[in-house]
């Protein structure tokens, strides 16, 4: 990964704090995203003297908000001219109902929406570079999603659950469709399940009830180092390109739910998040 430049967002915790400091190692120039700055400081001086790669930057941005997403896209372009691997990692899960100032669900902003919009913003870019990815990591949950047009934030009758397996299905469509639209450019995108892993996420910001069960199942989860392990599989190997548009669980190729290959709905979505963003593009 020697003078790649990639960009992961949710970089100062679990699985994307863990991504950092393998693709350090492995000697890429590493731009760290993340809405503590505090946090993301110590992260980013820790991987710079543990690695002993000097090329760690931090840009702070919440991604509940759109115009962070626009200050993060900027920033980044004014300091660098090509990004290689855009990895979205930045994720969160919500048991109750939360909505953003710009009017969104917070999991369907966060999880997916907010990624959308980085995306498009910087695919010129990728387009400059000859190694162009992006990253989307999704979860395993998304088998239980469905795409609800009719009321995207769910307000009505809300179920954490079910609003986290929708983003994260939006993820897998999300990167069929732009794997589609992108194939004449050479940027390739990819979607994964990063195994049950024992981070924060179902801790932070839910009711006493899920934090429980998320403590309960902690021994039985995998570490955020093995939860790391298929993003950076599919950042750094080569050749991956005939793979674009799939789906990964343990660093291979995997069915993904049957309305995730539905190339209808993911056209449809892709249409109705530009219109809903539209602003922001
Ligand atoms: N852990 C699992 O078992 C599992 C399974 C399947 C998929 N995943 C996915 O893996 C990804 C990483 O999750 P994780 O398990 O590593 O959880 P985590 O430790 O909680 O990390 C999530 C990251 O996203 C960041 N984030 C959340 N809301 C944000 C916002 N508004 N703006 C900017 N950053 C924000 C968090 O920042 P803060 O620290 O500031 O909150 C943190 O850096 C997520 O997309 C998750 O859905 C996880």
């Amino acid at each position: 990964m020697e003078g790649k430049v990639c960009l992961v967002t949710g970089a100062n915790a679990g699985i994307g704090k863990e991504t950092c400091f393998v693709l350090a190692e492995k000697g890429a120039e590493v731009v760290l995203t993340a809405r503590n700055r505090q946090q993301a400081e110590q992260v980013r001086s820790k991987i710079i003297s543990q690695t002993g790669n000097p090329n760690i930057h931090l840009i702070t941005a919440d991604l509940s908000s759109f115009q962070d997403v626009l200050k993060l896209s900027e920033e980044f372009r004014a300091r660098f001219d090509r990004l290689d691997v855009l990895i979205n990692n930045a994720g969160i899960f919500l048991s109750e109902y939360q909505e953003t100032n710009d009017g969104f669900e917070t999991q369907w902003m966060v999880n997916y929406l907010a990624h959308y919009v980085l995306t498009r913003r910087l695919l010129d870019l990728l387009k400059v570079s000859n190694y162009a990815r992006v990253i989307n990591v999704s979860s395993n949950a998304h088998l239980k999603g469905r795409i609800n047009f009719e009321d995207l934030n769910g307000k009505t009758g809300y179920r954490g659950l079910q609003a986290y397996a929708q983003s994260k299905l939006a993820n897998v469509l999300f990167t069929k469709e732009l794997s589609i639209r992108q194939m004449a450019t050479g940027v390739s995108s990819y979607a994964l399940h990063p195994g049950v892993v024992n981070t924060g996420i179902g801790n932070k910001n839910n009711n006493s009830w899920m934090s429980w069960i998320w403590s309960l199942g902690k021994p039985f989860m995998i570490s955020p180092t093995k939860g790391a392990a298929t993003t950076i599989y599919l950042a750094s190997t080569a050749n991956l390109a005939g793979h674009s548009g799939l789906y990964f669980v343990n660093s291979q190729p995997h069915p993904s739910s049957d309305l995730s290959t539905d190339s209808t709905l993911a056209s449809r979505l892709w249409d109705v998040s530009e219109e809903s963003v539209k602003d922001y593009l």
